[in-house]
């Protein structure tokens, strides 16, 4: 079964509830296997087929334990050309973290990923979480159709 891996950090619980819309979208998709979490090793990275990650922007970035997870895994030569990915998050002014992460999952990793990242001011409304649901169902629809 094709694996689908959904990675956040949170503090305040905006990105959280994108994160579980994601999750949701993505199950609706039977034959996929979908795990969320706040951490993940280099080798669960390369087990699965696409990964979301999911960062709030704080201070202009991607939050620490989101940045381990991408520094853990340049460090270990991880390999994740190809793979799916898909980057989101809550912000409040200036949102720069999804669109970071997207660019360092493209470039550093060679992830074919859907743009643009999905970003959403403070707390996600209804509508918004039906767009975290449409690209959870999107991206596990695209790894079942390889
Ligand atoms: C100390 C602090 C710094 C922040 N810095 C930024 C920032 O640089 N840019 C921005 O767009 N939002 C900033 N925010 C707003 C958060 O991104 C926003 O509250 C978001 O909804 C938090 O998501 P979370 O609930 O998933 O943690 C900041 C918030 C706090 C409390």
């Amino acid at each position: 079964m094709a694996k689908l891996l959904i990675l956040y950090d949170s503090q305040t619980g905006n990105t959280e509830k994108m994160a579980e819309a994601v999750a949701e979208g993505a199950k609706s998709v039977a034959v996929v296997e979908v795990s969320v979490k706040y951490y993940a090793r280099p080798e669960e990275l390369a087990e699965v087929s696409a990964i979301f990650l999911g960062s709030p922007t704080y201070y202009h970035s991607v939050t620490l334990p989101i940045k381990q997870i991408l520094e853990e895994a340049a460090k270990a030569n991880v390999q994740l050309k190809g793979k799916v990915g898909a980057a989101f998050g809550s912000y409040g002014w200036s949102g720069e973290a999804p669109r970071q992460i997207l660019e360092i999952l493209k470039n550093r990793f060679g992830m074919q990923m859907v743009e643009p990242a999905l970003t959403v001011l403070y707390t996600p409304n209804e509508a918004q979480l039906k767009e975290c649901r449409n690209l959870g169902k999107t991206v596990a629809d695209k790894i079942t159709s390889v």
